[in-house]
């Protein structure tokens, strides 16, 4: 398996913003030099919530990962594709869907949330349902362990480990089992073989996680083992079947509050955003016009900096010094507004500088981000495809 994969995706809905940059971007450039990486753009789920107006999908689709590659994800290290071309997607999503009990999707926190938020498009649909099933789909079909997400989208990755337990359970079965996991065993070598099979005991009989952490941990440590026999015996540890699907983790990024133009956070809901590769002239016209403190109604009225969404995009912008000269200046009414805000204008152009140039090599040569994800799309395809060989044995459908 492939504990090491990261997957994530994003749904194509229009331009990036700050936010995603600062929020998602930043980590996935991060975690592409660490592991290997599979980013994708989630077009299926945007779907789920744009059935009516599609074309904001297809728009979407090339500028998002024109974006990607302006914020730095550079396609030498991750497998960039899009998900509906790589139809296995809905394959395994079809099989799962024919052992997922309703009330596991039903009681998905943002399935409710979302009905409500977004009241202007009817969201009771089959589709928007099985958002979180397609979501544990694109998931396991990588065999991903780890999964980067904002704190949302937790209970997503949640019911994937459910739905993983419950495939693996029902159909990772085989004959023999026992007595090829009891050979396998004793491979670990006398102590070893001896303190596993106790783990597994007190893990089977009292669910005592710290078992199961001390099994796999013991697992993993030992030299004598194959890839197959681990594998093998982080089934039989866990419950006696086979890991045909596994159960990934949610890495949770380090929650960023980008805030916005008024100070909420960044989102394109609240009309409050700069786009990664916003022009010059737009980004010094919106911070320009950024409200601030509104006790500070005359250019003689001091202000207070923790009043002023400007302030905080300080925090994000400005050294120590520039902060210190913000807070002198803002509470003496020594400096102005527009004073104050340029600072922040020379941090956001400046942060978006390499994101300009790496883009327009894109810009002048779309074959170019074609061919990248073409090139991902064959990727992510042949490994989908390993997965769904033996999905399909194991359920029994390997007849066709
Ligand atoms: N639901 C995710 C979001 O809205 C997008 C997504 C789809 C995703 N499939 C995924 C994220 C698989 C991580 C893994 O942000
Ligand atoms: Fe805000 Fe700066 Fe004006 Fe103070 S001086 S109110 S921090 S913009």
């Amino acid at each position: 398996m492939f504990p090491d994969r990261v997957l994530s995706g994003m749904r194509p809905t229009g331009a990036l913003h700050l936010g995603h940059y600062h929020g998602v971007l930043k980590n996935w450039v991060q975690l592409q030099g660490e592991f290997p990486c599979f980013f994708f753009v989630a077009d299926w789920h945007a779907l789920t919530t744009h059935y009516e107006s599609t074309e904001v999908i297809g728009e979407s689709v090339w500028e998002m990962l024109t974006d990607w590659l302006a914020a730095g994800v550079d396609p030498q290290q991750a497998t960039l594709f899009i998900q509906s071309r790589v139809p296995e997607h809905a394959e395994l999503f079809t099989l799962l869907a024919m052992g997922t009990p309703l009330g596991w999707l039903e009681r998905v926190p943002t399935y409710k949330d979302q009905i409500e938020k977004l009241k202007d498009k009817d969201l009771a649909t089959y589709g928007f349902l099985g958002y979180p099933l397609l979501q544990a789909a694109d998931i396991l079909i990588y065999r991903a362990g780890r999964v980067p997400v904002g704190e949302d989208q937790v209970p997503h990755v949640e019911i994937t480990r459910e739905i993983a337990r419950r495939f693996n359970y029902l159909y990772g079965r085989q004959p023999g089992f026992e007595e090829k996991a009891q050979e396998a065993a004793k491979k670990l070598g006398g102590k070893r073989t001896k303190a596993f099979l106790d783990l597994r005991r007190a893990y089977q009989e009292q669910g005592a996680p710290e078992s199961l952490d001390e099994g796999r941990a013991l697992l993993e440590q030992s030299q004598s083992l194959s890839g197959a026999d681990r594998e093998l015996l982080l089934g039989y540890l866990t419950g006696s079947r086979k890991t045909i699907l596994v159960e990934p983790q949610a890495l949770l990024t380090a929650a960023s509050r980008m805030p916005g133009l008024d100070g909420q956070k960044m989102s394109k809901s609240y009309g409050n955003t700069i786009r990664m590769r916003e022009d010059k002239a737009s980004v010094e016209k919106k911070v320009r016009t950024m409200p601030t403190d509104p006790a500070r109604v005359r250019r003689t009225d001091p202000g207070e900096p923790t009043r002023c969404p400007v302030w905080q995009l300080h925090q994000v912008y400005s050294d120590e010094p520039t902060r210190e000269w913000v807070q002198q200046g803002c509470r003496s009414a020594g400096i102005g507004c527009i004073e104050c805000k340029q600072p922040v204008i020379d941090g956001i152009l400046r942060e978006q500088q390499p994101m300009l140039e790496r883009a327009q090599k894109y810009m002048d040569d779309p074959a170019l981000l074609r061919a990248i994800v073409d090139d991902g799309c064959d990727k992510a395809r042949q490994a989908a495809r390993e997965t769904m060989a033996e999905v399909r044995d194991a359920m029994g459908l390997g007849y066709r």
